[in-house]
């Protein structure tokens, strides 16, 4: 947790901006602050991940409990948690929340390291369901997190992305973050070793 921790809702009015819609076709997304509810959307999102790719250097998946933890840890920092949820575009556009249809992908961002020091350095994840990869959900959920992290005061958000995922670290350099570290051999994973490659952005 950050030395100088600011309440919870410090981003949160900046979070009422996500308050829009990000039109991507073929369905709206809304981009909003997580909820508990949203937690086994989460879990199953999550645990996707582990199971069939090397974005997350565990073979073990997570319980809700687990989640919960998690989310628990990220709201008592003070740092935001966001979930894309896919809406049926014409009631999306009448605003009516009631059209949420499904939990498709979630990002946050927490302490890159806890020593007091790196107070101003975050680390954030994303993750979009499988069956909606490709669809510009990862770049509009980063998109969200960007100026969160601004408004809590950090200069720089890092990413940590297995150097065979093309697809985020892609993404990230379409957003501005430059390839700044890789790290060889540093993680093991379905009976291989992992190559760790950062990269970073300044946010001011
Ligand atoms: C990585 C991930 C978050 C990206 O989200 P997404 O919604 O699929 O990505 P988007 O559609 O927003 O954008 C993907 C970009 O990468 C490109 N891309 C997709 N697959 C690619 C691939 N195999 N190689 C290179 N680029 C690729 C897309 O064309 C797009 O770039 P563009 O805007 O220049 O056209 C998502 O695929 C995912 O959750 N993957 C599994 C878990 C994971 O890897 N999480 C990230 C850990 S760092």
């Amino acid at each position: 947790m950050s030395s100088e921790p600011r309440p919870p809702a410090a981003w949160a009015s900046h979070a009422a901006g996500l308050d829009g819609s990000w039109h991507i076709e073929p369905v709206t997304l809304h981009i909003r602050a997580a909820t508990e509810d949203d937690l086994p959307a989460i879990l199953g999102i999550y645990n996707e991940v582990i199971a069939n790719t090397t974005a997350v250097y565990s073979e073990r998946p997570v319980s809700l409990d687990d989640r919960r933890a998690w989310f628990d840890g990220r709201v008592h920092a003070g740092y935001p948690v966001l979930v894309a949820v896919s809406a049926a575009s014409a009631a999306a556009t009448r605003g009516d929340a009631s059209a949420e249809t499904a939990v498709v992908g979630f990002a946050s961002f927490g302490d890159f390291r806890t020593w007091p020091g790196y107070r101003y350095t975050v680390e954030h994840s994303v993750h979009v369901a499988a069956d909606r990869r490709g669809a510009g959900i990862g770049r509009a959920l980063i998109s969200a997190l960007l100026p969160l992290a601004v408004a809590l005061g950090k200069h720089v958000m890092i990413a940590g992305v297995d150097a065979d995922n093309a697809a985020s670290i892609h993404l990230h350099e379409r957003l501005g973050f430059e390839r700044v570290a890789h790290l060889r051999q540093v993680g093991r994973k379905f009976d291989r070793w992992l190559d760790l490659v950062f990269l970073q952005r300044y946010l001011d």
